[in-house]
């Protein structure tokens, strides 16, 4: 199909609550299946439809200015773009956009080519994983600051097998008092052996040439696929716990793999640590578990599924099953750290930081301090969390940094009503966190991180995401995606720091650390932004004339520019029905809250990873699953090959300047 025929609608009923993901097996309907696979997306609005306008190409035609002037003393500025969902990107005008890093494209020189219809694990072991989102840049040489040559750093969350298989699905007929067929997936060994190496992460190393075009290094010895099968450690104070023994592994000290890897950072000493998300989603069987056992209460907390998984790994997989093995669940869930300048090292799980579905790890450290790393629990009702490592940060020394991770103090944050906070540290012994609570070791407090907070009566948030400091105001911004269940029948009600019932588009909270510090216990916060409709009454742009604003919902990644103005991508917009996007907004002077719109995914994408290389003349954004909706022989859209695709592809895009592809994207 070409994306200028007409394709029938896919409807998609989203569930209300993505707290449980309770399965009950095969056969059922489209609506179901697909439902729950985008549920980790909280009330994403329920209609996919194909798209019949045809774009020139990325941007042409379709940008305007409106909603006001560039600005000046913010460095931005370039006129918004209008909503312009399409089966396209869109970018501001003045800027060009182009996929860099393609799902399936080779990124060692003997890797080869991708063939959609001859996709093997092999192959996809040696290519650019599936689902980009997280993506890091790090200078070559490392520490240089670089901005022409360097690695991405890529988080591939997870694979969409209707999307990527021919003959995956089966339609059969609707279910009786149903309208929608019922499709059944059709799951191989084979087809989950991709699926395993399209999760993961990507190390490419790209480069600039004098032109400013952006090319990867296909023979580079830093190049490395990080997938579902990757032998790991586990490391830190849960190591060797009881609780990750296997079968496979009596020390509990090995997993294979990371899965749903969502968002990320780079650390000062040039690591990345990358959040696993929904790893729950990749389990079956907690029906089977022995009632009130750790395990059970765990997997309850942390929403596996009762019976059979969507992914239907189980089937393939005893390490799945948990009913064959109870622990491996617990081996998931973590922040994990990669050094991406050494192919040959071994991802660790670092266990200091908690279990849960991790996002978020910018770090902030000064030489001779400790290091901190804020991160989201992207759960409705789940926490925000802290961490502070017991040493101290080299600034000359990197190999002093390399295990850093393994020590130190993991914090909830307390959002009190009256505008100030607390981080409240998670320590085996102190207040709730006794052995006659369930928690004997500290070990225990990692592992069920949520269960130790809940315990501690940490404020319960509407879906944190992104939480990353701004360089240049020091302030820390946490990004709270949605909550449509907030204060809906017996949920928690509203709390002066998730102030809507029903938020589906979500808010930004902006804090301020005691004394500018970032290891403080105590903090003082605002709302920054009240996402969603400028025409309606409960939404806030830091006070900015919402006349003027580009409204935007679900904010979900974020990153700064070197002048501090927060770029903002969105995961399940809703405004005016529009494509998710790349929003720029200073935080700082008068047009603080003047939200604009920089970029556009395609139809059925999410806009995550937005990173700048060090001088912001390129900016990398991950459009991931483009085409989310439809299935292989019904694909919503192919980009971005919409003319001869057979599958959409999600990709990293690099923005440039069109006038000086080198030249700074903000600033002068
Ligand atoms: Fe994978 Fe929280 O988004
Ligand atoms: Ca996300
Ligand atoms: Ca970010």
């Amino acid at each position: 199909m070409t994306s200028t025929e007409s394709r029938p609608v896919v409807r998609i009923e989203h569930p209300e609550d993505d707290k449980v993901y309770s399965t009950n097996g095969r056969g059922r309907t489209f609506g179901e299946i697909i439902a729950r696979r985008l549920s980790r997306r909280d009330g994403i609005k329920g209609v996919v439809a194909a798209s019949a306008l045809t774009l020139a190409g990325s941007g042409a035609g379709l940008v305007s200015a409106q909603q006001g002037t560039p600005a000046a003393t913010t460095g931005l500025k370039f006129a918004a773009i209008p909503n312009a969902s399409t089966n396209e990107t869109v970018v501001a005008e003045g800027y060009q956009s182009r996929p860099l890093l393609i799902w399936g494209d080779p990124i060692f020189a003997d890797a080869p080519e991708f063939d959609v219809m001859a996709q093997s694990a092999a192959a996809q072991a040696r290519q650019f994983g599936y689902n980009c989102d997280f993506v890091g840049f790090v200078s070559l040489p490392m520490g240089s600051g670089a901005s022409d040559h360097g690695l991405l750093v890529v988080n591939h969350e997870y694979s969409s097998g209707e999307l990527m298989f021919p003959g995956y699905v089966t339609v059969g007929e609707p279910a009786e008092g149903e309208d929608e067929p019922t499709l059944t997936f059709n799951v191989s060994l084979e087809l989950v052996d991709v699926e395993l190496e399209a999760h993961g992460m990507s190390v490419v190393e790209v480069i600039r040439d004098e032109a400013g075009q952006w090319s990867i290094v296909l023979d580079s010895e830093y190049n490395r696929r990080i997938t579902g099968t990757t032998e790991m450690e586990l490391t830190g104070p849960a190591a060797g716990s009881d609780l990750f023994k296997t079968n496979a592994d009596p020390d509990g000290t090995t997993v294979l793999g990371t899965l749903n890897n969502c968002a990320g950072g780079v650390t000062p000493w040039g690591t990345v640590v990358s959040g696993e998300e929904n790893f729950n989603q990749y389990f079956a069987n907690s029906a089977s578990l022995e009632p009130d056992s750790v395990q059970a209460l765990s997997a309850a907390r942390y929403g596996l599924p009762e019976e059979a998984s969507d992914r239907q790994w189980e089937s393939f997989y005893d390490r799945f099953d948990l009913a064959k093995e109870p622990n491996e669940p617990f081996r998931f869930g973590w922040a994990v750290e990669i050094d991406p300048l050494d192919p040959t090292s071994t991802p660790k799980k670092r266990t200091a930081l908690g279990r849960n579905k991790h996002e978020g790890h910018t770090s902030v450290a000064i030489d001779g301090a400790p290091v901190v790393i804020y991160s989201g629990d992207d759960q409705a009702f789940d926490y925000a969390y802290k961490f502070v490592t017991a040493g101290n940060y080299s600034a000359t020394d990197r190999s002093a940094n390399l295990d850093l991770l393994d020590e130190g103090t993991l914090y909830v944050a307390v959002f009190a009503e009256d505008g100030t906070g607390e981080w409240l540290p998670m320590i085996q012994g102190e207040g709730e966190l006794t052995e006659a609570n369930g928690f004997a070791t500290q070990a225990d407090v990692l592992i069920n991180t949520r269960l130790a907070a809940d315990a501690m009566g940490a404020t319960k948030m509407d879906r944190p995401e992104d939480f990353e400091t701004n360089p240049a105001n020091g302030k820390v911004y946490l990004v709270c995606t949605n909550n449509s269940n907030r204060g809906v029948e017996d949920n928690y009600g509203i709390d002066t720091a998730n102030p809507r019932a029903e938020n589906i588009y979500g808010h930004i909270i902006e804090i301020t650390e005691a004394g500018d510090d970032h290891t403080a216990t105590t903090f003082e916060w605002a709302l920054f932004i009240t996402a969603g409709p400028t025409d309606d009454a409960t939404t806030d742009y830091a006070g900015f004339d919402k006349s003027l604003v580009s409204g935007f919902g679900s904010p979900d990644n974020i990153t700064f520019d070197n002048l501090g103005n927060i770029w903002i991508s969105t995961d399940g917009n809703k405004v005016d029905d529009a494509n998710d996007g790349l929003f720029a907004v200073p935080v700082e002077g008068d047009e603080r809250g003047y939200s604009r719109r920089f970029f556009q995914v395609p139809t059925g994408a999410e806009c995550s990873g937005p990173v700048f290389t060090p001088d912001n003349s390129a900016l990398f954004i991950a459009v991931q699953h483009p085409g989310e909706g439809g299935y292989f022989e019904e694909q919503v859209n192919t980009w971005p090959d919409n003319e001869n695709g057979l599958a959409p592809r999600p990709s990293v895009v690099v923005v440039t300047r069109t006038d000086d592809p080198t030249g700074p994207i903000v600033g002068a």
